[in-house]
């Protein structure tokens, strides 16, 4: 058995046992219909930018034709910090993880419009792909912004950000490699802040213990400018791995 064979063979093993479907999910499937610039633009790039988590364990090496530090995002939206970022950092590779299909479109698009070719993209649960797709201490850092909320106190157990999770991104980073989230729901912020501070063999790399300044390299969206015209927080967390 070759490692792909045997990757979905480990696979399809779990999800008979019901290991994938059991879990508490961090998003809806919602079916959005994709617009015709969205479907061509995955018609075209999928083939050079998509990532499949079928396929198993990445060869980054491979995948980018070259060695750099690699980026990963989970949940990208429609992609346009993450194209941005991947313009602006060209020496880096960057890898979009995205469940959302309609969002992977639009991000191709603009990854197009924009000649980016240092991205890579999943149309798949980030939780999955990070365990299936992505070696331990292969990543320079993760970027996880505005992750869904989850307002409602009995729907919190489905935030992305808790304790196991923040462990298998420790896992992926390499050591010094950073993980930096963004939220502007004040009270998510507190929950991240919780998380991390008590998880172990992490350093905060704010100087007062607890968010940072908005960072330069993370994109300013025009969401977050209305947000800030109308007096609403952006809270930033950046952490390295110690240990
Ligand atoms: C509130 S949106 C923020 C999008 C983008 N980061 C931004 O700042 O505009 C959160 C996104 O995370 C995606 N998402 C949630 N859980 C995910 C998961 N486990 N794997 C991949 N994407 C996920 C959702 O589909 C959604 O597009």
């Amino acid at each position: 058995m070759n490692d792909k064979e045997s990757t979905q063979k480990n696979l399809s093993e779990a999800q008979e046992q019901g290991r994938y479907i059991r879990r508490i999910r961090s998003f809806v499937k919602r079916e959005g219909r994709l617009t015709k610039g969205q479907a061509s633009a995955l018609e075209r790039s999928w083939p050079t930018m998509g990532l499949k988590h079928e396929d198993g364990l990445l060869d980054l090496g491979k995948v980018f034709g070259r060695e750099a530090d690699t980026i990963v995002e989970i949940g990208f939206g429609m992609g346009h910090s993450l194209v941005e970022m991947a313009a602006a950092a060209p020496e880096k590779n960057f890898i979009g993880i995205e469940v959302h299909r309609p969002g992977v479109g639009a991000c191709l698009m603009e990854a197009e419009e924009q000649g980016v070719t240092n991205l890579r993209v999943f149309e798949h649960d980030a939780v999955e792909v990070l365990q299936d797709c992505i070696a331990d201490e292969a990543l320079a850092g993760v970027q996880v912004f505005f992750p869904d909320p989850w307002h409602k106190k009995r729907h919190h157990k489905r935030r992305l950000i808790q304790p196991e999770f923040v462990e298998q991104l420790r896992r992926k980073l390499r050591i010094g490699g950073v993980l930096h989230l963004a939220t502007d729901w004040e009270n998510y912020a507190e929950h991240m802040l919780e998380v991390m501070q008590n998880a172990s063999k992490w350093q905060n790399l704010s100087a007062t213990n607890d968010y940072i300044p908005r960072p330069e390299e993370r994109p300013l969206t025009k969401f977050e400018k209305r947000g800030a015209r109308l007096g609403h927080g952006v809270w930033d967390l950046k952490f390295s791995r110690v240990e």
